[in-house]
């Protein structure tokens, strides 16, 4: 069976973004391939250094997210990345084979500086971030590489390091393949792309009466400032793009067809989305929540996890150092 390796940084608490975005496509990959997804906390380490407490939270509550959404610890190997120690090791071997150009030009590296300005990231740790991930995506030998495309320069680079790896000693490890993750249009509550840090997220954590409330503060179609003026939520309906996702094809056209006509209004049909919305978190919050009381379980998981994955790492890191001494006359 083929590998797929995936990871997070600890962000804390999912949003809705996460599920249509990552989760779901992670949840239908662990029913045709071997999974591994995994805590990146080095990885968030790499920008947060300076206040590394919030990150054993922000871990657990991430991780109950993944649980709650059907990630499923009997089909997929979830663990945390600081658990496998295996992982600097490899980091630390590839970072000699790596020329310090390749990580210059990575696109990621200039943006993410000039984005956290109010960090000093000039540091060896953030320019080694993709080195980091390499070792994280070739410990498993992973064949598929499923992320966004922001990610895929670091799934580019994966593949070089790979190369040079393979070239250099021994044909070790497979050429991962970066598996981009399309992810539809999910505006937040204000329009822009959904994003805690925007603070216009739905968390999938969030009791039904917050619901209403973001839902309300929706923007609509601004060219309706009234009722009575007829709309067309293809327009520029932010929340009709949540429509999209929750309510049934039926509902879907009549909602059209009433906002057309004037029949309904925005506030009206924005608690019709709000009640679908809370209707389709309902189970997902109630494992949440079974999972959040039994705190025990979930170490329990990640302890199994970070178990399997040592397993499958000592044996890698046994191929490496016999393939990287095996050249040298000792
Ligand atoms: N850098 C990834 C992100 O920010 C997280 C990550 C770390 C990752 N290691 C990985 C993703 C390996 C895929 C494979 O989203």
């Amino acid at each position: 069976m083929q590998r797929v390796l995936s990871g997070m940084r600890p962000s804390g608490k999912l949003h809705i973004g996460h599920l249509h975005g990552v989760l779901d496509n992670w949840r239908r990959l662990q029913e045709t391939y071997e999974c591994f997804f995994f805590v990146a906390d080095w990885h968030a380490l790499t920008t947060n250094y300076e206040n590394p407490c919030t990150i054993p939270k922000n871990i657990a509550e991430m991780v109950l997210d993944w649980l709650s959404v059907g990630l499923d610890p009997g089909k997929s190997t979830l663990f945390i990345q600081s658990d496998v120690k295996e992982h600097a090791e490899l980091y630390l071997l590839l970072s000699m084979i790596t020329p310090v150009p390749w990580l210059e030009r990575n696109p990621t590296y200039k943006e993410q500086q000039e984005q956290l300005a109010d960090r000093d990231l000039s540091t060896f740790g953030f320019l080694g971030y993709p080195v980091l991930q390499a070792a994280d995506i070739i410990m498993y030998k992973a064949n598929k590489v499923p992320v966004g495309v922001d990610q895929a320069p670091h799934v580019e680079l994966t593949r070089e390091i790979t190369r040079r790896f393979n070239y250099l000693y021994r044909e070790v490890f497979p050429v991962p393949d970066v598996l981009l993750t399309r992810v539809p249009k999910l505006p937040g509550l204000d329009g822009r792309k959904m994003s805690k840090s925007y603070g216009n997220a739905i968390f999938l954590s969030d009791p039904p009466p917050s619901i209403r409330e973001k839902i309300s503060t929706m923007v609509t179609d601004v060219e309706r400032p009234r009722k009575s003026d007829t709309g067309d939520p293809e327009r520029r309906c932010v929340a009709f793009n949540l429509h999209r996702l929750y309510m049934p094809e039926e509902r879907l056209n009549a909602i059209v067809e009433d906002c057309k006509s004037t029949r309904l209004g925005c506030v009206a049909c924005k608690k019709g989305l709000s009640e679908a919305l809370i209707a389709y978190l309902a189970p997902i919050q109630e494992r949440r929540s079974a999972l959040a009381s039994n705190p025990g379980r979930l170490s329990d998981i990640l302890k199994d996890g970070a178990a399997r994955a040592r397993s499958v790492a000592i044996k890698t890191m046994e191929e490496v150092r016999s393939a990287i001494w095996s050249h040298s006359v000792r």
